[in-house]
């Protein structure tokens, strides 16, 4: 099931236990606004090459529509659609002043030089600088991006707008990011670890973890975890994979890979088969890479006990029914990866104050709102008699429902 339809289907679901009204709930699924631009830059060699990009605007009865911009040669309009949807669902949850939005760009940008990538990044912000804005919708970095593309979006958009540091997040603190920003996703999905845990009467130093991508998200969290004596058993990311089931030293590999760009080669451990990776034993599976990895083939042979949604939408909806009737607690991604968008609010926050937070007050502020979260969510549980994902799309949904209610939505 693509990731769309997967993510219509939660919804409705989530939809039939609220009991919302057919109109509300077709209204609810549409979005907002859908832009796609061609993208045309020169190469260094002089050559003319064409990139398309979108940006999904999904819902914005809440707030600003929000979300991040990828690029990735798997970029499709039916992904950043659901990306989008998933964004309105996950800020209600996390209770930030947010709708949701997704954009990306079908690129490799392992094949593009910086200054390639910087021309590309400038005229896709050209193309959609009038629909963007600090009130309207703010981009932030995912899969493939980072603060130097939201540095120049920041710098496009000025342009033709005046200097407007809120209209992203996820920027260099130089330009006005927030201290903490960047571990923010791996962090709030350490929060989300252990309050389901401790949930369950364990802790992060007990358990056996195996990390699936070693990116943004993926190496923060492993360092954290690592911090709090969690033992991570196995990581892996599109170079390969290591194992060590006595358990990797974390800041060693971070020093390899920032040094070789690779996980190969590295002799704290023994390199596996990546697509292994998601079978090994553990006891907590954090898949932190693409969407889609746990399917109908693969649900059956997981060890794990639980497995943490890092990535968005990592588990499809055949291999969520495996993993339950085998037993296996899912913490969803709408909640497990948060941190994210509730530290680039922070951010905003920030940014239209004129007032800068230390890491101290951003770290403590984003685990008040992870344990919030969590304990609503469970508090949906109980209510509907549903799952973690139920939990947390009854949640989300029927915040935006209310929202939209509110603000009269039959024109
Ligand atoms: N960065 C954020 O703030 C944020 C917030 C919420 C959700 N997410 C989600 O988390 C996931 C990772 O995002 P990121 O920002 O860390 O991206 P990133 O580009 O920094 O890292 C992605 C990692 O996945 C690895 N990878 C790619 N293909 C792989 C494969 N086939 N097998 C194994 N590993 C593979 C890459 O090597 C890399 O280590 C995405 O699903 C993204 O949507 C990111």
């Amino acid at each position: 099931m693509n990731a769309l339809a997967a993510t219509k289907r939660n919804f409705r679901l989530a939809s039939h236990i609220l009991g919302l009204d057919s109109k509300l709930e077709k209204s609810l699924l549409i979005p907002f606004r859908e832009i796609k631009v061609e993208c045309t830059i020169p190469k260094d060699d002089g050559t003319l090459v064409s990139y398309v990009g979108f940006r999904i605007q999904h819902d914005n009865a809440r707030g600003p529509m929000k979300g991040g911009i990828r690029y990735h040669p798997e970029v499709d309009p039916d992904e950043v659609n659901a990306l989008a949807q998933l964004m309105t669902w996950k800020t209600a949850v996390a209770d930030i002043p947010y709708g949701g939005a997704k954009g990306g760009i079908g690129c490799n940008p392992m094949d593009l030089t910086k200054s390639e990538l910087e021309r590309l990044t400038r005229v896709f912000t050209q193309k959609i600088h009038d629909l963007i804005g600090i009130h309207t919708d703010v981009p932030a970095p995912d899969m493939g991006t980072n603060a130097q593309t939201m540095a120049w979006i920041l710098d496009e958009y000025s342009k033709f707008h005046g200097h407007s540091p809120a209209v992203v997040t996820g920027k260099p603190i130089d330009l006005g990011g927030s201290l903490g920003r960047e571990a923010a996703t791996g962090l709030g999905v350490v929060f989300a670890t252990e309050a389901l845990l401790a949930d369950y009467g364990v802790s992060i130093s007990k358990m056996k973890f195996a990390i699936q991508g070693f990116g943004n998200v993926g190496s923060w969290a492993a360092k954290f975890i690592h911090d709090r004596g969690g033992k991570i058993v196995a990581v892996s990311d599109i170079t390969g994979a290591v194992e060590n089931p006595n358990g990797i030293d974390i800041p060693a590999l971070l020093k390899h890979k920032d040094s070789t760009n690779s996980l190969k080669g590295f002799n704290g451990g023994d390199a596996m088969d990546p697509n292994n990776l998601l079978i090994h034993e553990c006891d907590v599976l954090i898949p932190c890479a693409l969407g889609g990895v746990l399917n109908k083939d693969n649900a059956a042979d997981v060890k794990a006990k639980f497995v943490i949604e890092a990535a968005n939408h990592p588990t499809d909806p055949e291999a969520d029914e495996i993993l339950s009737k085998k037993g296996v607690v899912v913490l969803p991604d709408i909640y497990a990866n948060a941190g994210g968008v509730t530290v680039s609010y922070f951010e905003w926050v920030q940014n239209i104050q004129g007032f800068m937070w230390d890491e101290e007050k951003v770290n403590h502020e984003l685990e008040k709102y992870m344990r919030r979260a969590f304990h609503e969510i469970k508090a949906m549980c109980s209510t509907h008699g549903c799952n973690l994902r139920m939990g947390a799309f009854t949640l989300g949904v029927s915040r935006v429902a209310r929202a939209t209610l509110l603000r009269g939505w039959e024109a």
